[in-house]
């Protein structure tokens, strides 16, 4: 039996088309997606990709599919991710996998963005997942002391008892708000710290989401009025 992330991906991967410009989203359940778009490469769909994490580049590439970067475009028509929380209005928590930076840049040129989930990540309020904020190094406890301020209950993420470090050379700060309640107005005030390079709260960006449960296979899109 395949598992609710497999089925979400491959569910979504039916939106991917010859001739698109296709962003590669990160972590488990993406990979599932990469996967599934190889095949499909290799069964003669053509497409170009764009992967969000060093970690999805060498998937993708093992996987045989065509890469590109934004040197080669600005535009993307469709990227396939994940999500760590997602809620009614479709915003959501990423950056479990420390991808955020470049899977919110990437997800900003993306015409569509489709999120695949299984049911367990859909929330009445976002915050129960820590949310990752990334900092630069230079002067990161200072952020730190800011987040705390900010009644974000921060911790310093740590790889084998030294600081997690992202694609891009940066630090993660992973703040336990447990209830988040306007998540636009903190995504917004995050970013105005100094040091701060972004947060995890991807609002107004998922444009579809496909999610499984159980046997089922649910689809909302977004609202666009
Ligand atoms: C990567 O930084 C994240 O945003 C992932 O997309 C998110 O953590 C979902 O990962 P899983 O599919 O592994 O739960």
């Amino acid at each position: 039996m395949i598992s609710e992330k497999q089925r979400s991906a491959e569910a979504a991967c039916e939106y991917v088309k010859d001739g698109m410009i296709v962003g590669l989203g990160t972590g488990s359940t993406a990979e599932f997606a990469v996967k599934k778009i190889g095949e499909l490469v290799r069964n003669g769909l053509s497409i170009r990709g764009i992967p969000t994490s060093d970690a999805t580049k060498i998937l993708a590439e093992s996987e045989g599919i065509p890469l590109i970067d934004f040197s080669e475009t600005m535009f993307i028509d469709l990227t396939i991710d994940g999500a760590d929380e997602i809620d009614a209005n479709l915003n959501m928590i990423k950056g479990g996998g420390a991808a955020l930076l470049r899977e919110k840049i990437v997800a900003s040129a993306s015409r569509e963005e489709i999120i695949i989930v299984s049911g367990s990540k859909l929330v009445q309020q976002l915050g129960a997942f820590p949310l990752p904020v990334e900092v630069i190094p230079f002067g990161w406890q200072v952020v730190f002391n800011q987040l705390e301020s900010l009644q974000g209950n921060p911790e310093l993420r740590l790889k084998q008892g030294q600081p997690s470090v992202t694609d891009q050379g940066n630090f993660i700060v992973d703040c336990h708000f447990r209830k988040i309640e306007n998540p636009e107005q903190l995504e917004q005030h995050l970013n105005m710290i100094p040091g701060v390079v972004e947060n995890g709260l991807f609002i107004n960006l998922c444009t579809r989401m496909i999610m499984a449960d159980g046997e089922n296979i649910i689809i909302k899109n977004r609202n666009l009025n």
